[in-house]
């Protein structure tokens, strides 16, 4: 099939990649004309695992080349894909600009017969755009199509989605959206525009949900002096609640589940509805941040002219995305608080988007030098499998503060430094995990 994406964001290059090696054709587009060069290279302006080979294969192969939007669409394309961002504004609302940007060029020059939108849009959107797009005499048919990508995990997520979700209201589209998706294996969900919709923020919502639940939990297994990675999997091998989104530590972050929770409680917010356990979902991540700034506090006392190294800056391994970041509001946090701040992060260079006063620096070991303490914020393998004897020499203090739960405490403490983790069990000042236990049981 002819498709053009508009927006060659996380969303669009993956799907553009995705597509493409499937046998469409593939048409990229946007606004940012140094991103297209740099795309039309080879070359992607974030990190993804593994994006930049099968980009550079479908260029190669002609399936599919990058442009600039509008000039580059094309006549007569059979779907036009919008994976333009959705960002929230100061009220909390959703800032769709830059879909009604998207939107004007379409309709105007290239009047495909299939909208798909990808774009994370509140409920109604589609329905909306049908209507606006009538009055431009543009017949082109609307279909909500919701991506459900993990960065860091983006192009695996792409090629092997648990379900495709369809919001359409025209046999002839479902029909198009059928064909597109027909190398996949994964069930389609036919839904109404509408349902379409709610269930990218539903979705988004209920793993929010989960984090949050499993750190109010940490903080009573804090107080309990028990394990809250013990917790997690006893309840987690139920197969009605599962193991996945139990991991405890310093609350979620990134340009999703933040933006479409606050999105949803929003969109409640205009029924008249309270949306009381969101906001609560809300209001533990929000307060894990200082909670964890506390357990800093009760380890060195007053923070002012501390020295401490961090590591990690992404909102989680597998990805150089900075946005609403957990580990930057906690920096932050801890400068604000007069602490002198070291970070490293495999991924994230230079100083865009970071802290004021924030130190950078080129290795890990360099940022850990005289740190009174080291607290880990992004679970990056590299972090985790480092020699940590040769921390322990170059650090002045001795404890290491795990927000990410992803260290095996007995490694950090047969290092001779002490291990403090988000809720992980501290009898004796040897952590009791399960594998512990298990390894008991012979
Ligand atoms: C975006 C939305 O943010 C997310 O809510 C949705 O689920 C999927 O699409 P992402 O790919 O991360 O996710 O967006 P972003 O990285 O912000 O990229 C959007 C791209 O659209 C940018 O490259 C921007 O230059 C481009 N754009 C924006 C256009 O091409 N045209 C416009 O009019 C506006
Ligand atoms: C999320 C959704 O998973 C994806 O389906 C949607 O399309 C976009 O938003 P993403 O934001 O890329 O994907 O990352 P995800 O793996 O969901 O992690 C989100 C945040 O939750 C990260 O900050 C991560 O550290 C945190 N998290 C995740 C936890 O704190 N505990 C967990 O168990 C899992």
């Amino acid at each position: 099939m002819r498709i053009e994406i508009i927006g060659a964001g996380y969303v669009g290059v993956v799907t553009a990649a995705t597509l493409s090696s499937w046998g469409h054709r593939v048409t990229l587009l946007d606004i940012n004309s140094e991103r297209i060069e740099q795309l039309s290279r080879g070359s992607v302006h974030f990190y993804e695992p593994d994006l930049e080979p099968i980009l550079q294969q479908q260029l190669a192969e002609g399936a599919l080349d990058c442009r600039l939007f509008p000039h580059g669409l094309i006549d007569q394309a059979q779907i036009a894909m919008i994976c333009v961002g959705t960002p929230g504004n100061m009220k909390g609302h959703t800032d769709l600009s830059q879909l009604e940007a998207a939107l004007q060029g379409i309709a105007t020059r290239s009047a495909p017969e299939v909208i798909a939108i990808k774009s994370t849009v509140p409920v109604g959107t589609g329905r909306k755009i049908m209507g606006d797009l009538a009055r431009r005499n543009c017949d082109s048919m609307v279909v909500a199509n919701p991506e459900f990508l993990r960065e860091g995990s983006a192009l695996y997520d792409s090629f092997h989605p648990d379900r495709v979700v369809i919001g359409v209201d025209q046999p002839k589209a479902a029909a198009m959206m059928q064909e597109l998706y027909n190398r996949l294996q994964a069930p389609l969900v036919i839904t109404c525009p509408e349902e379409a919709e709610l269930i990218k923020y539903a979705s988004n919502a209920f793993l929010a949900t989960k984090i949050s639940f499993i750190n109010e939990l940490s903080r009573f297994c804090s107080n309990w002096d028990i394990d809250i990675n013990v917790i997690a999997r006893g309840i987690g091998l139920d197969h009605r609640v599962g193991t996945h989104f139990l991991q405890a530590g310093s609350g979620f972050g990134g340009s999703c589940l933040p933006k479409d929770l606050k999105s949803l409680i929003g969109q409640a917010a205009t029924l008249g509805e309270g949306a009381v356990l969101l906001r609560a979902v809300q209001q533990v991540n929000e307060s894990q941040r200082g909670w964890i700034v506390q357990q800093v506090e009760q380890i060195l006392g007053n923070l002012a002219g501390k020295t401490l190294a961090a590591w990690g800056l992404s909102f989680k391994a597998g990805t150089d995305d900075l946005r609403d970041s957990p580990a930057i509001d906690l920096i932050s946090l801890l400068i604000d608080k007069g602490a002198q701040v070291t970070a490293y992060d495999p991924k994230v260079a230079g100083s865009s988007g970071l802290p004021a006063g924030l130190v950078m620096a080129d290795n890990p070991e360099t940022a850990v030098v005289s740190a009174d303490l080291l607290v880990l914020l992004t679970e990056w393998p590299e972090l985790i499998n480092m020699d940590w004897q040769q921390v322990g020499k170059l650090m002045s203090g001795s404890v290491v503060l795990d927000t990410r739960n992803c260290l095996d405490p007995e490694i950090i403490i047969k290092a001779g430094l002490i291990y403090r983790g988000i809720g992980r069990a501290m009898q004796q000042g040897i952590p009791i995990t399960y594998q512990q236990v298990k390894k008991g049981l012979g």
